[in-house]
């Protein structure tokens, strides 16, 4: 079956049929991380370009390997070495870029809504690696990703995110794709990191106590604290979030047995996650979210450029 999107910039748009053709894509490119070979000829000919104006190290590192993996040519460009500084406008730097002929552009930038400026001005495919704090649909789609390898299905599941979701472009993309896919979603932080409408977001509960809500969680969701955007002193000390909403090594006893722990990444580490918890060796499925991300970007490249789910030029 062909895929039926152009861009991916809004999660909002996919189904969860379309959610799970991508999934079950990202887990046939598995096999090829894991032989000795690690690169399929599926997308040669093709040209990416990656445009990242703000910094990133997994979201940029995963998409430059998932595309070397798939044998496309890819430019990175982006930040303070290009005419952006001498004042050149967004639509000429993609004017320009597009008249190399190149077919995709994943874009992150510190300001909402380029993504989808950048796909109306270039007419090529547009993937969204984190615009602002709107959202950040292939770190939603990781999440997924590794919250079914680790539980086997979405049903009856119960995910609890914690921390900045005032701030959090991971929060706009993963609450909405955790309801596509049927979850129960519930989000837990200070008064001050809380949106005035959490249900805005779609999220089913909202929560200042993490202790009351942590016993019923499957999925133990951590966001990072964002010292670089937040404003206004949200709380006292960094000390006193981590007594209150961080996941500490005393807080292990009140979590089910087999709940499992999540993290974007970067990690604060003695902020909202102990190095206890980080790093769990039965909970913690962090660093299988950062190997998810070559999986489920390698999935997003091959099917926004034309790929099937009946198969690939391995
Ligand atoms: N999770 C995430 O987007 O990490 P980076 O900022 O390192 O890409």
């Amino acid at each position: 079956m062909a895929f039926p999107h152009k861009h991916l910039i809004d999660i909002r748009e996919y189904s969860a049929e379309d959610i799970m053709m991508l999934l079950e894509t990202a887990r046939t490119f598995k096999q090829i991380n894991e032989r000795r070979m690690k690169k399929v000829p599926t997308l040669r000919g093709f040209t990416i370009v990656n445009m990242f104006n703000e910094p990133s190290t997994r979201t940029r590192s995963s998409f430059e390997i998932a595309e070397k993996r798939l044998s496309a040519d890819s430019l990175n460009f982006g930040g303070s070495s290009t005419s952006t500084v001498k004042g050149e406008s967004l639509s000429d730097t993609v004017e320009t870029l597009c008249s190399y002929k190149i077919d995709l552009i994943v874009v992150r930038d510190r300001h909402a809504g380029v993504p989808r400026k950048i796909a109306d001005i270039s007419g090529v495919h547009v993937i969204d690696a984190g615009d602002g704090k709107h959202q950040h649909p292939t770190q939603a789609l990781l999440d997924l990703y590794s919250i079914w390898e680790a539980k086997g299905s979405f049903e009856n599941l119960h995910v609890g995110i914690v921390g900045d979701i005032l701030h959090s472009r991971v929060c706009g993309s993963l609450i909405p794709a955790l309801k596509i896919m049927g979850a129960q979603v519930s989000v837990i932080a200070p008064q001050t990191l809380m949106p005035a409408r959490p249900d805005v977001l779609g999220a089913d509960y909202a929560s200042n106590k993490l202790d009351e809500v942590l016993p019923d969680l499957d999925v133990v969701y951590m966001l990072r604290i964002q010292q670089e955007r937040l404003e206004g002193a949200p709380f006292p000390s960094l000390r006193e979030y981590n007594q209150l909403y961080g996941l500490t090594q005393s807080r292990d006893k009140l979590m089910k047995p087999d709940a499992i722990i999540c993290h974007p990444g970067p990690i604060n580490r003695g902020v909202e996650l102990d190095s206890f918890m980080a790093d769990h060796p039965q909970r913690s499925v962090i660093l299988d979210q950062v190997y998810a991300g070559v999986l489920v970007r390698m999935a997003a490249l091959f099917l926004l450029l034309g790929g099937s789910n009946d198969g690939f030029d391995a």
